[in-house]
């Protein structure tokens, strides 16, 4: 009876939560595109953010194609400043740029190459620098055995504008190793073992424009070392060992440097005083360092900035103001930062910031406030989809999905999306069937019954948990991302998690519970001749109290467990991502590794011992044999019952395990997780338990048998027994019909054929 009750009481709150959520429906937002939607250029029309560069014209004037590629900063910069797909070139830059075929130099080595003025001895196997007429305007040296640059070693060649030295072994550079080249533009040191420079190194390239030192192991720098760098434009230092930026201003000697590359070294701080100088500095990137804090004044002067980025550092928090000078900031990369806490006007001076990248940061405090002022945005990319309801004005929001949901729907997949329903009416149906029915029975074991019930009215709940997320589906279909971030966090989602919990914890622990009876019965057979009613009922309250516990603790601590239930649409605690807190991580691990684990563990053993100990045993005692023989049925039932649950639940221990070791797990297997796996095994409990059961059937066989009666009675036909034999092929599809339907006693049930009704049926799990 308790069973009803709380049945009834949860389908109420389903009725509720779904009246709810439709009452509160109707509520516009007011603003020129309406939330999740944005504007097609010039004319009046909204589109939402998914038909944005989807490759077809949605908005009439193109609009919504244009500006497809994210290809602020750096990469415009460099288009404006020289010439396009140069960058490439400077990679790896390939030689001759010269059109005279025949050489121009004289005393050129034999494995060198020359054409005009230029010299490439790529791969050359060259120990030193090979001496040739003076004249040369190129160098290439690249992949050869040089170790170190000593003084004057190019001091004969005034004329040489590029020099390439990538990929040899230096590791010193001698204090006048560059002197006198007056002429120098590109210099080209990446992939060498240099440790340090020295000051002045770079004294006399007053002409130098490209300064390449990435892949080094320089330590350290002072602004003494770019003396004389007076054209110095573009500075790479990529891939060093840099633990700290001089205290001094870094741009003192390089008044036109554009571009700073300092991507992938060891700097801890940035000071207020590092930039101070840098005023025509346009990209500054900063990425895969250390830097811990920053402070307010660290970009004061860079008022031409045009791209920063801080992506994968380790900065915490952002001073309030730190951004007030950076006006001109096109394109900024906070990703991968532990950015705790995001101020509601951190952004309000950028304003003509078009790119804004904000993976990996949790942003609790997300609010619209924060991207209003930024008006140009048309490029953001989130850490979840969800916070791209917050940024509606922005055309291309990325990730657009979870896995699970996507912007517009809930339930991202259509295969989802309807069998949420199917197999949430399957559940619900088969179970309350049972549950109507099963008093019905003469069954042998009242108190077996009212733990069936039990188990049912638990799967039942899954039933309606999936239910409840269906009409959530459909009632934010289309524009699920305006709501993704409320429905996540509201208490209907945590409500529904729960009841999913509940549903499968009961379910587990009622499963385990009825294996122990029966390993009791089967391995000491005299203890249980007659079953305790008292303990059985408390047992099953104990059950649902624990289940209700392990579902509702997770609501009382909101420190420890944060949004233990709303990780993901579907409300259902998998938790597979690394990041989320430490609480509810262990918590779901407990459960579904703990407690889960165990549970099954147990049933398996239990089995293993109990059809050990029937095979072993000899007992002669015939009343006993009778009453072991009657338990070996049922448990031959219930082994497959528990086979499916094993089906089921070992790819959510994977799954689990698998989370632990840090491998990362896509949505979409949570998602087919929750709507196929788990519930599959409620919605099959009902038939293994009581469905294909033989006093069920005899009951059936009864039932049928009397209105046979009655109808012969009334008319006398022949195509009844033709109507008859026809239902049964549709009911139990694998039993052998018996001719002998007028006795209904006599058609007996084989365990041989309801283990494969039951097979058949397990292959549906799988
Ligand atoms: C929108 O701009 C395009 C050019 O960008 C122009 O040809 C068109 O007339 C404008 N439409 C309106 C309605 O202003
Ligand atoms: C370069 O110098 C060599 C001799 O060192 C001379 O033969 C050659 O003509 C010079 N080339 C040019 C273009 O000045
Ligand atoms: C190299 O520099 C010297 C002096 O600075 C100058 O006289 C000469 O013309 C330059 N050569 C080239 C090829 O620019
Ligand atoms: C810098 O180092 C990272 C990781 O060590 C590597 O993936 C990247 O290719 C390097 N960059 C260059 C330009 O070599
Ligand atoms: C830089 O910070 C120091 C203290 O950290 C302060 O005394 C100094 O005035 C600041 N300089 C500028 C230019 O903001
Ligand atoms: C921002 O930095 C992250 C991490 O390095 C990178 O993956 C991402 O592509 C960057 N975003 C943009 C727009 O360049
Ligand atoms: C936004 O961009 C448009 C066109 O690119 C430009 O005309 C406008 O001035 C920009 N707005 C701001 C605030 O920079």
């Amino acid at each position: 009876m308790t069973s009803y009750c709380c049945f009834y009481i949860f389908l109420l709150f389903g009725a509720k939560v779904i009246c709810d959520s439709l009452e509160d429906h109707n509520s516009g937002v007011g603003v020129t595109c309406p939330l999740g939607y944005f504007p097609c250029g010039n004319i009046t029309k909204c589109l939402p953010q998914l038909l944005h560069c989807n490759g077809e014209d949605d908005c009439g004037n193109q609009a919504d194609e244009d500006n497809c590629g994210d290809n602020n900063g750096w990469s415009l910069q460099f288009d404006k400043h020289y010439a396009k797909d140069r960058y490439n070139k400077m990679k790896s830059p390939y030689a001759f740029q010269t059109k005279t075929p025949e050489c121009l130099a004289d005393s050129v080595p034999a494995e060198c190459m020359c054409q005009g003025l230029e010299i490439v001895c790529d791969g050359a196997k060259l120990r030193a620098v090979p001496s040739v007429s003076s004249n040369v305007t190129m160098m290439s040296l690249q992949w050869n055995l040089l170790r170190k640059l000593s003084a004057d070693i190019f001091k004969k060649y005034q004329d040489l504008q590029n020099l390439y030295l990538q990929n040899n072994k230096i590791r010193a550079v001698s204090e006048h190793a560059f002197r006198g080249l007056y002429n120098l533009t590109k210099l080209y040191l990446s992939h060498n073992k240099i440790t340090s420079l020295k000051p002045g190194v770079f004294e006399d390239l007053h002409k130098l424009e490209w300064l390449i030192i990435e892949n080094n192991r320089i330590n350290r720098i002072s602004p003494l070392t770019f003396y004389g760098l007076k054209s110095l434009i573009l500075l790479e230092m990529m891939n060093n060992s840099l633990a700290r930026l001089p205290d001094k201003p870094l741009c003192q000697y390089m008044p036109r440097l554009n571009w700073l590359d300092l991507e992938g070294n060891h700097i801890h701080y940035l000071r207020n005083v590092t930039f101070i100088s840098c005023d025509t500095l346009t990209v500054l990137v900063m990425r895969r360092n250390k830097i811990i804090s920053l402070n307010e004044n660290s970009f004061s002067s860079l008022q031409m900035l045009d791209e920063l980025d801080l992506a994968s550092n380790k900065i915490e928090s952002l001073p309030p103001y730190i951004f007030k000078d950076l006006n001109e900031l096109s394109q900024l990369n906070l990703s991968y930062n532990p950015i705790k806490k995001i101020q509601m006007d951190q952004f309000d001076f950028l304003i003509k910031l078009k790119s804004l990248s904000l993976e990996g940061i949790e942003i609790g405090n997300i609010q619209r406030r924060m991207f209003r002022p930024l008006r140009n945005l048309s490029h953001i990319y989130f850490k979840k989809f969800q916070y791209c309801g917050y940024a509606p004005h922005v055309r291309s929001c990325k990730p657009n999905t979870d896995g699970i949901s996507s912007l517009e729907n809930l339930l991202a997949s259509i295969i989802q999306r309807v069998f949420v329903w199917v197999v949430s009416a399957v559940t619900c149906f088969g179970n309350i069937f049972v549950i109507c029915m099963r008093p019905y029975i003469r069954s042998e074991n009242k108190l077996h019954a009212i733990s069936i019930m039990s188990l049912c009215c638990a799967d039942c709940l899954m039933g309606i948990y999936l239910f409840v997320i269906g009409a959530f589906d459909l009632k934010y279909r289309g524009e699920y991302n305006k709501h993704a971030q409320l429905w996540m966090d509201s208490i209907h989602c945590q409500l529904v998690g729960s009841l999913a919990i509940l549903s499968t914890e009961v379910s587990v622990l009622l499963l385990t519970y009825l294996t122990l009876e029966k390993y009791i019965c089967i391995v000491y057979p005299f203890r249980c001749l007659k079953p305790r009613k008292c303990r059985t009922i408390s047992i099953l309250v104990l059950i649902w109290i624990i289940g209700f516990a392990v579902a509702f603790i997770p609501l009382s601590n909101k420190e420890f467990f944060r949004n233990y239930y709303g990780t993901n649409g579907v409300c259902f605690p998998l938790h597979s991502e690394q990041s989320e807190s430490s609480g509810s991580q262990i918590y779901s691990v407990v459960i579904f590794l703990g407690v889960n684990l165990a549970a099954f563990i147990i049933i398996v053993f239990s089995y293993g011992s109990m059809f050990y100990s029937v095979h072993q045993t000899a007992i002669t005692a015939t009343e006993i044999r009778n009453h072991i023989k009657k338990e070996m049925t049922l448990a031959k039932r219930f082994f497959f019952i528990v086979f499916t649950d094993a089906l089921c639940w070992i790819p959510i221990f994977i799954l689990k395990l698998l989370s632990l070791l840090q491998v990362e797990i896509p949505g979409t297997i949570t998602s087919w997780v929750v709507i196929f796996i788990l519930p599959i095994n409620s919605a099959l409990n009902p038939l293994l338990y009581t469905l294909t059961t033989r006093p069920f059937k005899e009951m059936i066989h009864q039932v049928w048998y009397n209105y046979r009666q009655r109808r012969s009675k009334r008319s006398k036909g022949s195509q009844k027994t033709y109507g008859s034999s026809f239902i049964w092929v549709e009911m139990w599809p694998m039993h052998e019909i018996t001719p002998k339907l007028s006795k209904p006693v006599l058609c007996t049930d084989s365990s041989e054929a309801s283990v494969t009704t039951q097979s058949t049926r397990l292959n549906s799990c799988t």
